[in-house]
């Protein structure tokens, strides 16, 4: 019997005790061992709870106790998650976590001690919740050079924006709903503003890239500023509104990552990517296109990624796997304003003012009185802002192509 702990008992680690516990037999097939968690770390308690007996709010206790090999770090945050996960690999322990921020922020230091110590530091729930993503881009597409990462990596803000396009929700509305389906990160900015995004891609450039990026390098946008006019002026030109987080290598080894609304095509795979589901696209240099789909958050479909990386350390005991990165140039991420694309520009201009100054657009029909909405041909970010500041500028959003 291979004995764990679990840190944090909100959504995802009262996950992981259930699906433990309901799919025990299973589980223990797979590992090849039963799996039985002896602490439960949590500062509260739960009176009411059939597991409230594992229930410790002393740390120590998992700490010193040799018997426990696996830990699950679902605490979220970097501050005690970090001080847990970092002494639990000091002491011998792999870990395994769904937290996006600690990964993407400290992920090279604990992944750097996980190899000293011999241990596992695993985190597929962190990108995508239950889609498997990690384990693909690290083993089963490994033979690939990676061009290209991108996809919708937010449940909270891809439920919210479908509730605007398909039901005509309110933002408000369609949040509160996310945020009672247990979608949502404790503090919701963190969705809405694009930095759980910009996380998830920071650990999928690290992962496909091999250099570290800091998500401080990251440029990030959110959905608060996407407006229902947009939504429907993107419609009728055959387009979705959908956020995305993007990384791409450049020819110079310099790579592209960011985090930010996007029109995209309506016969596109992403674009029927809708709910709390995520979609993510991975280009590689022999494998061509693929797309992993699935709920990319919520309590059960994170707690399955959480407890097949438990099956995992548990396989691993004593054999680590090979996972990390290297430290980058600190001009590793090169501005996004150079990226090219085209544009969606919705401005309080003329049809006529705008091909003046944009060329070749293309025209979407039924944008408010004095206000106009174009598709540009492909200009990089810089340009697109030159021209924007000489005009009343409403949305300008790139096109995913
Ligand atoms: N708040 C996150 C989301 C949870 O909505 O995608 C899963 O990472």
């Amino acid at each position: 019997m291979i004995k764990i702990a679990v840190m944090g008992f909100g959504t995802v680690g009262s996950g992981v005790v259930e699906v433990l516990a309901g799919n025990a037999e299973h589980i223990a097939r797979n590992a090849g061992s039963g799996i039985e968690v002896k602490y439960i770390l949590d500062t509260r308690d739960f009176p009411d709870s059939p597991y409230q007996h594992m229930l410790t709010h002393d740390f120590s206790d998992i700490e010193n106790d040799a018997e426990v090999q696996v830990v699950v770090e679902a605490m979220g945050g970097v501050g005690a998650a970090y001080e847990f996960t970092r002494r639990c690999l000091a002491a011998g322990k792999s870990v395994v976590t769904s937290n996006k921020e600690l990964v993407a922020t400290r992920g090279q230091e604990l992944l750097s001690i996980a190899q000293s110590k011999n241990v596992n530091y695993l985190f597929e729930a962190s990108v995508g919740g239950g889609i498997p993503i990690i384990r693909p881009i690290t083993q089963c597409l490994a033979a690939n050079e990676i061009t290209q990462i991108y996809g919708i990596l937010n449940g909270t803000t891809n439920y919210i924006l479908t509730q605007m396009i398909r039901n005509g929700s309110s933002f408000e509305d369609a949040l509160r709903s996310a945020q009672s389906k247990g979608y949502a990160e404790l503090n919701p900015a963190a969705d809405i503003e694009g930095h759980d995004a910009c996380r998830k891609i920071c650990i999928l450039s690290d992962l496909c890239f091999g250099k570290n990026v800091d998500p401080a390098c990251v440029s990030t946008e959110g959905i608060t500023g996407i407006h229902s006019e947009d939504v429907v002026l993107a419609g009728k030109g055959g387009y979705v509104i959908k956020l995305l987080g993007r990384a791409l290598r450049r020819e110079d080894g310099r790579i592209h990552a960011y985090v930010a609304p996007h029109l995209l095509s309506e016969s596109s795979l992403l674009a029927g990517v809708d709910g709390v589901m995520n979609g993510i696209v991975v280009n590689g240099n022999a494998l061509g296109e693929a797309m992993f789909y699935g709920a990319g958050a919520g309590k059960f479909p994170t707690a399955s990624a959480v407890v097949a990386d438990v099956i995992d350390a548990a396989k691993h005991l004593n054999a680590r796997k090979p996972l990390g990165w290297d430290e980058a140039e600190e001009d590793y991420v090169a501005p996004t304003e150079e990226l090219v694309s085209r544009w969606y520009i919705r401005a309080q201009a003329t049809e006529a003012e705008l091909k003046a100054l944009y060329g070749d657009v293309t025209v979407l029909e039924g944008a408010a009185e004095g206000e106009c909405a174009v598709i540009t041909a492909p200009i990089s970010g810089k340009l697109q802002q030159e021209k924007a500041e000489k005009l009343t500028v409403f949305a300008a959003m790139r096109i995913m192509d």
